[in-house]
């Protein structure tokens, strides 16, 4: 942990000095200071329409249209600025990526989606009404007789979904409620293989990285997936989202959706109808130098080794809290991974089941009423995730939900332990 100074790491982040404890960051991140200052000298000083010929015109150009796809490139390893889309959320993205593949789609293709955050799937199971295609789950599954609800996706489960038929694969790198990352190099790799034995023509894959991207490099060029997403406002930037699409499928796949007279054939803009919000898109290249600040290597996959290795000392109390024999007894079950480790992130979820359950929003009360941490309860867009446990839980009232980052302490996890102490026993 040498290279990781979390004092220097929190100084970037002018809320965490109120010592309120945000532990909501699956839902959205505090935004680092260079971010804003960014967004702000954008509004200040070069908020005026892009491509016109005037000088302050071509310098907002440069930013939103020349350094935004270039430095979201750096976080997704794409080869090309040209492969990246910017819009208002990765819901939307999905939604956009989609319709740009729609006059591709024929009846009887066949989508398979997970069960997990519903914009990686709804988007498909639209598309799918719209062509007549044909929706398969992966569903999560518990592998461990002592909690039913320590779900995970599994390859071996994925593949026998493939079929000559298979045209969409969509997954998410990293589940919002369960915490665990799935092994997407490996995913990939093994559906193409199956797939081409079985005699699939054209099979693309699209990676929800949204609950992944705070936590982890994206390496879309490794992992050998076509399309991939996130949300800026999860990794420490503002409002807005970023898709990859590979090149050779934003030419052989996908049609624009743009005004009929935009020359975009050779780049992303296909799938960017309207204007980016400018300065969120401006603001969001100060991610990666906040990122590349946190250790002196400068280099983004060491920053995230770092920040993995750091999360483990947050996850470690917490999962043996709850995990602990007499939380076992009291009828705390982790909704995911219950061991820690690096396929895991501080997403933590639980539910209070058995003889004497708990609601969760009845355990989020008790924090709220106390004040100073941030925590939520529900089935946070996961929807077809939580209503599928099995046992049911109650899908209005969902899981707690305790999510942590790389500039949460040890000392704020003890707080949260200490209320959780008061609740749980
Ligand atoms: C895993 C995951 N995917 C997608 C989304 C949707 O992102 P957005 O709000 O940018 O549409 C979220 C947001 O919570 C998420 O956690």
């Amino acid at each position: 942990m040498a290279d990781f100074d979390i004092t220097k790491v929190r100084s970037n982040f002018p809320a965490l000095d109120s010592g309120y404890i945000f532990a909501d960051n699956a839902g959205g991140s505090q935004v680092a200071r260079g971010v804003v200052d960014r967004i702000t000298d954008y509004l200040l000083n070069t908020n005026v329409q892009l491509g016109a010929d005037y000088s302050i015109s071509v310098q907002s150009t440069q930013r939103v249209l020349s350094q935004g796809p270039t430095e979201a490139a750096k976080l997704f390893n794409a080869a090309s600025p040209d492969e990246i889309v910017f819009s208002g959320s990765s819901t939307l993205n999905f939604e956009n990526l989609a319709r740009g593949l729609e006059n591709g789609i024929q009846a009887d293709d066949e989508f398979i989606v997970t069960g997990e955050h519903e914009a990686n799937a709804g988007a498909w199971k639209k598309l799918a009404a719209r062509r007549g295609a044909i929706i398969k789950y992966w569903k999560a599954t518990s592998l461990n007789p002592e909690n039913p609800y320590s779900v995970s996706l599994k390859i071996e489960e994925l593949l026998p979904l493939i079929s000559s038929k298979t045209r969409i694969v969509a997954f998410t790198a990293c589940s919002n409620i369960l915490g665990s990352i799935v092994p997407v190099k490996e995913v990939i790799a093994a559906v193409r293989a199956d797939a081409k034995a079985k005699g699939a023509k054209k099979v693309e894959v699209s990676v929800d990285c949204v609950a992944y991207a705070p936590h982890r490099f994206i390496d879309v060029q490794d992992w050998d997936t076509d399309f991939a997403v996130f949300s800026f406002y999860k990794v420490y930037g503002p409002h807005t989202s970023v898709m990859y699409v590979r090149s050779a499928v934003l030419k052989e796949s996908v049609s624009s959706i743009v005004h009929h007279f935009l020359d975009v054939e050779e780049n992303a803009y296909k799938l960017q109808p309207g204007g980016p919000g400018y300065e969120l898109v401006y603001g969001s290249t100060g991610v990666v130098e906040y990122l590349l600040s946190i250790t002196p290597a400068h280099d983004l996959r060491k920053t995230f080794d770092a920040i993995a290795a750091y999360e483990q000392t947050l996850i470690t109390p917490l999962l043996s809290y709850l995990t602990d024999p007499a939380r076992r007894e009291r009828g705390v079950r982790i909704v995911g991974d219950e061991k820690p480790g690096l396929s895991r992130v501080p997403t933590i979820s639980f539910v209070v089941v058995g003889q004497n359950p708990l609601k969760s929003k009845d355990i989020v009360k008790v924090f709220d009423a106390k004040g100073g941490i941030g925590i939520r309860w529900g089935h946070f867009y996961a929807y077809t995730l939580v209503d599928d446990l099995s046992p049911k839980i109650d899908i209005d009232d969902g899981v707690v939900r305790i999510s942590l980052v790389h500039y949460n302490t040890v000392e704020e996890v003890n707080k949260i332990i200490e209320i959780l102490k008061e609740i749980l026993g």
